[in-house]
Parts: structure tokens; C-alpha cells; sequence
């Protein structure tokens, strides 16, 4: 089947699509993204998707303004794709616009608004059975917090992950543990759940605020507090945490088994009350 695309304003298949080779998206990598994930056409943590977009187009000086309008422009595209029975996501793209090439933020610009929607399954012998990760310098910039589409150093470092036989790249700043490259990272040590704070070394995930609202409602203790690469090897428990990912275990960091080498209590009681929320 074909896949449909919305593309400023109008929902046309994806071979159809055109993009100015101006656009300051392609250009400057100048746009920003999000991913919602939608369990049986119903979007998970929504409200907080958005708020994060906005908070992104600001951050950037991006002037796109009609958020309000984008529920339905992803309901139309599940519907569109016949995803709205099954486990998908949509992916939104907004970036400045087409224009000359110029370093400043130009005037009057239209913002371009690309969104689609995939399948997006859970991974369920992941979640199941934990992964392999491996660690490596934080390379990123030091505005991490944007959910800018610049993603070259996540792809170099999550490709190195591949490469290894591993399914995410836990990433190192200054000896401390920020994320990986496209999820949160959450550790358990005796009982209490902890991650790093929110600031610019990492993205504000929205799967790390629904576990620590998870532990919140049901007396889990949380650091929110920077740990050492050092420290990741002694954690009880060790999971990463995102809208693809979900609550992934991991077991094994480099090549030292992580935690008890297998998923722990307290990850498999979040998982549980994770899956229970979508
Ligand atoms: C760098 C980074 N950290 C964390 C996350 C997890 O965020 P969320 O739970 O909102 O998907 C992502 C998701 O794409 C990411 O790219």
C-alpha cells in the first residue's frame, strides 16, 4: 500500500512529496522533531509531546504556532496508513523553512511541516530478555535538550552500538552518565531508582517522567543525580527508556554483565506499570 505523508497542509503520498533542496533543513540540519507513539490509535502522553515541541521551537526561534492543529493531522495519517488497530508511531519534523542560504535566522520564512506515520511494535524480546549496550564519549553539542534534528553524532554513536552487536550506545560526559543516543538512561541501586537530572546534557524524556511518576505514586525512591561511568557498573539494575525503546533492561554493558544479568524486580514492576498506563 501507499504510504500517505503530511507535507504543509496537505496529505499526499510519500513519492509525491517535495522538499526545496533550500530548506534550512537540509541545509542547516535548522528543524526541529518529535516521535508519539499511539497504542491502538491512542497517543501516549500526548500533552507532553507537545509541550516539549513547543518548548523546542523556542528554544530555536522557530515561529511555526499551530500546535492545536496537529492531533488531527496525526489521527488522519493513522487513519490514512490503516495504523489506527495496531502499535504505530508518528514521526514530526518542523524546521525553519526554504530560503536563501544564509547563517542568520531569516525573516518571514514559512516553517516546512513534515510529519508520517510507521509501524512501531514493541520490542518484545528486549523487553523480555534485556539487552547489550555499550558506552562511549559523549560527542554531542551542549544544547541536548532541544529535540533538534542535527542527530549526526547519535547516528555515529548508536552505528558503533550496531556494529558491536549491541542495541544502544550509553553515553559518557566529563565520567558522568548523561542518556544514549536515543533513550533515557535509569539505573536502580539499593531500591532507589536514579538518573540524571534534567539540564542541558540530555533530552527531557517523556518515558523517564512517566517512570518517575511511576515511582513517585508507589514509594520508590529517585536520585536525580549524575553518576559515574564507574558507578554504571555497579548498579543492581540498569534499564534505558523511550518512546521506541519503552522500559528496556539491560544486562550486559561493553563486555561486564550489568546488574544481576538479568532484569531486575524493580524494572520489571515499572514495566508492568508501565504497559498498564498505555
Ligand atoms: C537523546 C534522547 N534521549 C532520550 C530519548 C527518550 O525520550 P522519549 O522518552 O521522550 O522518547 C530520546 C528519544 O528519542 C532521545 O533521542
Amino acid at each position: 500500500m501507499s504510504e500517505v505523508v503530511y507535507l504543509n497542509g496537505t496529505f499526499i503520498l510519500k513519492e509525491k512529496a517535495a522538499i526545496s533542496p533550500d530548506d534550512r533543513g537540509f541545509i542547516f540540519a535548522d528543524g526541529v522533531y518529535e516521535v508519539i507513539k499511539y497504542y491502538n490509535g491512542k497517543p501516549f502522553r500526548f500533552a507532553d509531546h507537545l509541550e516539549r515541541l513547543e518548548r523546542s521551537l523556542q528554544e530555536v526561534q522557530n515561529g511555526f504556532e499551530d500546535l492545536a492543529g496537529l492531533g488531527s493531522i496525526f489521527s488522519k495519517l493513522l487513519e490514512e496508513n490503516n495504523l489506527v488497530k495496531t502499535h504505530a508511531g508518528v514521526y514530526l519534523q518542523i524546521t525553519r523553512g526554504a530560503n536563501k542560504r544564509v547563517h542568520h535566522f531569516p525573516e518571514g520564512v514559512q516553517p516546512t511541516v513534515y510529519a508520517f506515520a510507521f509501524t512501531l511494535p514493541s520490542f518484545t524480546e528486549n523487553l523480555e530478555k534485556g539487552i547489550k549496550v555499550i558506552t562511549h564519549e559523549d560527542i554531542r553539542w551542549l544544547r541536548c535538550d532541544i529535540k533538534s534534528v542535527a542527530l549526526l553524532p547519535n547516528t555515529m554513536l548508536y552505528n558503533q552500538a550496531v556494529e558491536a552487536g549491541a542495541g544502544e550506545c550509553i553515553l559518557i560526559r566529563n565520567g558522568k552518565v548523561t542518556e544514549a543516543t536515543h533513550s533515557s538512561v535509569l539505573a536502580v541501586k539499593n531500591g532507589t531508582v536514579i538518573t540524571h537530572p534534567l539540564s542541558n546534557l540530555i533530552l527531557p524524556g517523556i518515558t523517564r517522567k512517566v517512570v518517575l511518576e511511576i515511582c513517585a505514586e508507589n514509594n520508590i525512591p529517585v536520585e536525580e543525580r549524575a553518576f559515574s561511568e564507574h558507578e554504571l557498573y555497579e548498579m543492581d539494575e540498569l534499564i534505558i527508556a523511550g518512546t521506541g525503546s519503552e522500559i528496556t533492561p539491560v544486562i550486559r554493558i561493553n563486555d561486564t554483565p550489568a546488574g544481576n544479568k538479568k532484569p531486575g524486580e524493580i524494572t520489571r514492576f515499572l514495566q508492568r506499570k508501565f504497559f498498564y498506563l498505555v
